[in-house]
């Protein structure tokens, strides 16, 4: 599916090939997001080559198809769960008990419940618990299983401030209280096993230094409490069994960037992995590193089909199929998305100089902006694109992480389908939804009322 970029470190949106891309909208409709399963592949064995000691667990909340969780449990990562549905997503994906690791931030009463009730039959789980209240609540439903801290490091980093998590209040047990909720915790039964931590997403090369003093405060930490675990170990004289004594891992989170812009160069992988583990220093625990958007931004983009154009008072306006609803990240981060016009580059003779396709469109400055009613539905504002005419099909590019999963149906819009690509092979790996989905919930309570 794309042109000559198969091991390439960062897959361009220009990578795509934009006749086939064509043919899945005229298979499946627009909008439609479309991810690319053999690059997510190459995505996990470069991370993977780069820290070949840690553990890899997929934070699945950056894409949580059940193609992308099965592709990458095959190349042997686990998953990292935000909630009981990602959990479910996990197990019914092949996942072992042993692979899932549940981050519960705030846990709702009902996903605590489903976890113990999964915990029966998955004993090798592992929850991560993000106060001492919620280790209360897993104790007050008889859970006792693997256990690890999350805590809160006090350093965050990111593309932007709402996604810095590694300072904020809300997540994870303030490091310097960490040791004591530790020991209680293990004094109580519970099998600790590891601490953990994430200082946000889209962490790029010059925050390099955030990460090594995030990292580093953790090696501090994990030493620390299993300093704090066999004293407390050699106090009660109980045998020293693994999970009295040390903690098993240091997971050190996710957030490694991508590069979203032409001129924005890869993470130099080495750079980062070396500075982890000088950072993280001897530790007596495995590294376990959680990223998502890594193995699948670049993976993804999502097509659009224009339906107006319309010159506004500054501005062209391209409006598409597509909008806030579909990708939120512009509206909700200001993030950038590249946007491409493969109707224009896939004509027959575009590219070749002087071509009928590449001449007939002058570029120009043009906003691109979905249905929905909000001015912040847009995915672009003057940016230079081939003049777009009704009937174009548009690339919106890194799609894969963050896209679908936060779509939502805001003006009562259905999400779109998914399609996935395997070598040569592509099929529908999400239905798009109908009209008839959104409402049929508020229609079976009517039922159930009547
Ligand atoms: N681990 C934990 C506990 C997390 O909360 C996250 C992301 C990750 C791992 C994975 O981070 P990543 O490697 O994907 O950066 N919606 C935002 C990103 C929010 C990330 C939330 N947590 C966006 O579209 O940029």
């Amino acid at each position: 599916m794309t042109d000559a970029a198969a091991s390439l470190p960062v897959r361009r949106l220009s990578n795509w090939n934009a006749a086939e891309l064509q043919m899945l909208v005229d298979d499946y409709g627009s909008p439609l997001y479309v991810l690319d399963l053999e690059r997510v592949r190459e995505n996990y064995r470069r991370l993977a080559a780069a820290f070949p000691d840690a553990e890899i667990l997929y934070a699945v909340k950056a894409n949580a198809l059940g193609d992308v969780l099965a592709t990458l449990r095959e190349e042997g990562a686990g998953l990292e769960c935000a909630s009981a549905g990602e959990v479910q997503r996990a197990l019914e994906a092949g996942a072992s008990g042993s692979a899932v690791h549940y981050t519960a931030v705030n846990p709702p009463a009902r996903d605590l419940d489903w976890i113990v009730d999964a915990w029966d039959d998955h004993p090798e789980l592992t929850v991560t618990a993000g106060s001492a209240d919620t280790i209360d609540r897993l104790a007050d439903r008889g859970y006792d299983g693997r256990l690890c801290l999350r805590v809160n490091p006090g350093i965050g980093a990111g593309h932007h401030e709402k996604v810095q998590t590694g300072a904020a209040a809300k997540f994870g047990v303030p490091a310097e209280r960490a040791v004591s909720v530790l020991k209680d915790a293990a004094d109580r039964g519970f099998d600790v096993v590891g601490i953990h931590a994430h200082v946000g997403s889209g962490v790029s090369s010059d925050q390099l230094d955030d990460h090594r003093e995030f990292v580093a405060r953790l090696g501090e930490l994990a030493r620390d409490v299993n300093e704090a675990l066999r004293a407390s170990n050699s106090q009660t004289g109980s045998e020293a069994t693994r999970e009295t004594s040390e903690l098993e891992f240091v997971d050190v989170g996710g957030g490694f960037g991508v590069p979203y812009r032409k001129d924005e160069e890869p993470l130099d992988l080495a750079s980062v992995a070396d500075a982890t583990r000088e950072a993280l220093g001897e530790v007596d625990a495995r590294l376990t590193i959680e990223p998502g958007r890594y193995f699948v931004a670049d993976a993804g983009v999502l097509l659009t089909e224009v339906n107006t154009v319309k010159e506004g008072r500054d501005t062209v306006v391209a409006g598409v199929d597509a909008g806030m609803t579909t990708l939120i990240r512009p509206a909700m981060y200001d993030a950038y998305h590249p946007v491409r016009n493969l109707t224009v580059d896939a004509a027959p003779d575009s590219g070749t100089a002087g071509s009928s396709a590449a001449e007939g469109r002058e570029t120009i400055p043009q906003t691109v902006a979905g249905p929905i009613c909000e001015s912040g539905d847009v995915f672009c504002s003057d940016r230079d694109l081939p003049a777009s005419e009704r009937g174009d099909l548009l690339a919106i590019g890194n799609a894969g992480a963050y896209g679908y999963e936060m779509a939502n149906q805001y003006n009562s819009r259905p999400r779109p389908a998914s399609v996935v690509l395997d070598g040569e092979d592509s099929r529908l790996s999400r239905r798009r939804e109908t009209v008839d989905d959104v409402t049929r919930v508020e229609r079976e309570a009517r039922t159930v009322r009547d």
